[in-house]
């Protein structure tokens, strides 16, 4: 779980930019296939960047997040979405969606694959047949960096941001935050890299049919990014 000031730094470091370009990306992919999407429910859905987005092409959006702070400024961008603190390993709403998105290497999250196994039980669960699950991974090629790098917010906040990874593969974002020169607060995000056809295989054991596995989301994207999109279809019966 991020810490209320975490949440702050989230939402005025930029980070933002990848579920806007994902929220883009996703209306141009269902357009082209033809898709209508009435409901979506977006799991860890952080500041509510992609919930914003599909709600203003006219779906129905929901988005779920453990964090408080996260979904206190999802709420406060637009309070009239549904937004929900909870933990996505039990996470089992009573209604069901046709699509459920996870972005911004939310499932690296989750260190245990067999937490990963059990969301997607969750998914296929509360997704109506024929619906969709599209979520990200990060992928092998984003070897963490071991340099540090500074960030000043303004004259008076400045931060250090660290990122390293240990022998069992565990990649640690670090954060240090001070105010005038004094330690504000110092917080540790852990993430760890799926291996993309083991996900792949949890996948097709949980019931989903996988589309796509691909390194763009849009055929016509250039270059390849540092993650994986992955699109994968509960049967329709
Ligand atoms: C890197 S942020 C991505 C947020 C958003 N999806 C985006 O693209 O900007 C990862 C998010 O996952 C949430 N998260 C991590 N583990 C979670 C869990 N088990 N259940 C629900 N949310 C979780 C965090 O609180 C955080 O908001």
């Amino acid at each position: 779980m991020y810490s209320d000031a975490f949440c702050k730094i989230y939402n005025e470091f930029g980070w933002n930019y990848f579920p806007e370009a994902f929220g883009e990306q996703l209306l141009a992919w269902l357009k082209e296939h033809q898709i209508t999407v009435r409901t979506s429910l977006d799991l860890a859905c952080g500041t509510g960047v992609l919930c914003e987005i599909l709600h203003s092409s006219g779906i129905q959006a929901s988005g779920m997040d453990f964090s408080e702070g996260m979904i206190e400024i999802a709420r406060s961008r637009n309070p009239s979405i549904e937004y929900e603190v909870a933990d996505m390993i039990s996470y089992r709403p009573d209604k069901q969606f046709d699509l459920v998105t996870c972005t911004g290497d939310a499932l690296n999250h989750i260190l245990d694959l067999n937490d990963v196994e059990q969301i997607f039980k969750n998914v296929f669960g509360y997704l109506g047949a024929g619906g969709w699950f599209i979520f990200d991974l990060l992928n092998e090629k984003e070897i963490p960096s071991q340099e540090p790098f500074d960030l000043d917010f303004n004259d008076e906040v400045h931060s250090q941001f660290a990122v390293t990874q240990d022998a069992d593969g565990v990649i640690t974002l670090k954060t240090t935050v001070f105010e005038n020169g004094r330690l504000q607060f110092e917080e540790r995000i852990h993430e760890i890299v799926h291996d993309r056809e083991t996900v792949c295989s949890l996948l097709e054991k949980t019931g989903f049919q996988i589309q796509k596995c691909s390194h763009q989301l849009l055929e016509d994207s250039e270059g390849e990014a540092a993650t994986w999109y992955i699109i994968a279809r509960k049967p329709l019966l």
